[in-house]
């Protein structure tokens, strides 16, 4: 028997970003002293480099890392249309236009606060070869505030209206209080409060926010190499991934009522989950030939999109993480975090 789905069943949060990707070269990442690999926010440093990208040739790409997995989530479901919210800030402007254009596309129910002050934000993303190092130059997302958006009555009513929660770990570094504020609520009501990891620089920078946030968290999602941050800076002397995610589970929390499921995906190799007590579940993803794979950007989001589409379903664990994998399996098929008219998920 499927659970009927109401809209705005499915509530997320976070930095809206329009992603600019290009392939560049070496001397590019060493001249903004940016590693192959990696995920941080731009400093003055790279004003620059917001310019200099464009030298390449460049794609535009609706991105944020939050905005990403709900669009998945909605895609997954398709009907009915806005059981997934969308809360974040914006500019008015030509990105802001296309950021919301693109929410509407998917029948994601998007409610942007807008401001004049800071143009829409942006994501670089470099690529060079197998790897992309992404500099986010959060603008207007940084610009979202409790008092003037979630606090208004229309949307708390939204806020109200959903059963499961979804934050990526990146929105730490905008508004902690609005993170709370979403996160008391799940718990004081027991509904699912679910958060990413989403960076090492967030497992280590904004390790005191985290550690506020974490009592609350019903579901932990993060890659292996978040996973290893977050243990060496919990002191949790372990690389053993799945020792961390048995530990990570076992930190304190608010609502008794529901233990913390605490899932890490591992690219290719198996996604490790737990299930209360020492119970721990391994999965396989679905293979995928190299020659198939277009872009793995957005992977990461697109595996929680699949897994939040069947959680708010009240769907198995074990099921949500199939959802994942086949969510992850479409999209890195595509440039982006982008996916096909339809899903073939049964
Ligand atoms: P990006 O980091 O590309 O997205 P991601 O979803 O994290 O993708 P990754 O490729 O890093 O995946 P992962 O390591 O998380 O997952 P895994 O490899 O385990 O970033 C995307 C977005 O982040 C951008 O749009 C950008 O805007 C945004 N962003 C950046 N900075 C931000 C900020 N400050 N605030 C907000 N947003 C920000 O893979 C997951 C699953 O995929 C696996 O379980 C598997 O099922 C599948 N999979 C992956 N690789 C393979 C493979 N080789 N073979 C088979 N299956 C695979
Ligand atoms: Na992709």
């Amino acid at each position: 028997t499927l659970t009927k789905l109401s809209p705005n069943s499915l509530f997320g949060m976070g930095n809206p970003l329009l992603d600019i990707s290009a392939v560049v070269d070496k001397d590019f990442l060493e001249k903004y002293g940016l590693k192959a690999n990696d995920q941080i926010l731009a400093e003055d440093k790279h004003k620059a480099l917001f310019e200099e990208i464009f030298k390449f040739k460049v794609e535009y790409h609706a991105g944020g890392s939050t905005q990403n997995s709900i669009k998945v989530a909605q895609w997954m479901i398709q009907e009915p249309q806005k059981v997934c919210t969308f809360f974040g800030c914006i500019g008015e402007d030509k990105f802001g236009e296309i950021l919301k254009q693109k929410a509407e596309e998917v029948h994601v129910d998007a409610h942007y606060y807008e401001q004049t002050e800071e143009p829409t934000g942006t994501c670089a993303v470099c690529i060079t070869g197998d790897n992309r190092s992404m500099v986010a130059n959060l603008a207007a997302a940084n610009y979202y505030k409790k008092d003037k958006h979630l606090d208004l009555k229309e949307n708390w009513k939204l806020v109200e209206k959903a059963k499961v929660f979804y934050i990526a770990g990146f929105f730490l570094t905008v508004s902690l209080e609005s993170i709370l504020k979403v996160a008391k609520h799940a718990s004081e009501n027991n509904k699912l409060f679910t958060l990413n990891l989403s960076a090492p620089f967030i497992c280590q920078y904004f390790k005191d926010a985290l550690m506020e946030v974490m009592p609350y968290v019903d579901v932990l999602f993060g890659n292996e190499t978040e996973a290893a941050t977050f243990s060496k800076e919990q002191g949790f002397e372990t690389e053993d991934i799945k020792e961390i995610a048995r530990k990570a589970q076992t930190l304190p929390k608010v609502n008794k009522k529901r233990l913390r499921i605490v899932v890490f995906t591992q690219g290719k190799d198996e996604t490790i989950m737990t299930k209360g007590g020492d119970k721990l579940e391994t999965f396989q993803v679905l293979q995928i030939e190299q020659k198939d794979i277009v872009d793995t950007n957005g992977a990461g989001d697109a595996f929680v999109g699949g897994f939040l589409s069947e959680l708010v379903q009240d769907k198995t664990l074990e099921q949500c993480v199939k959802a994942g994998h086949y969510a992850a399996n479409v999209t890195i098929r595509q440039t982006g975090c982008t996916f096909p008219h339809k899903p073939d998920f049964h």
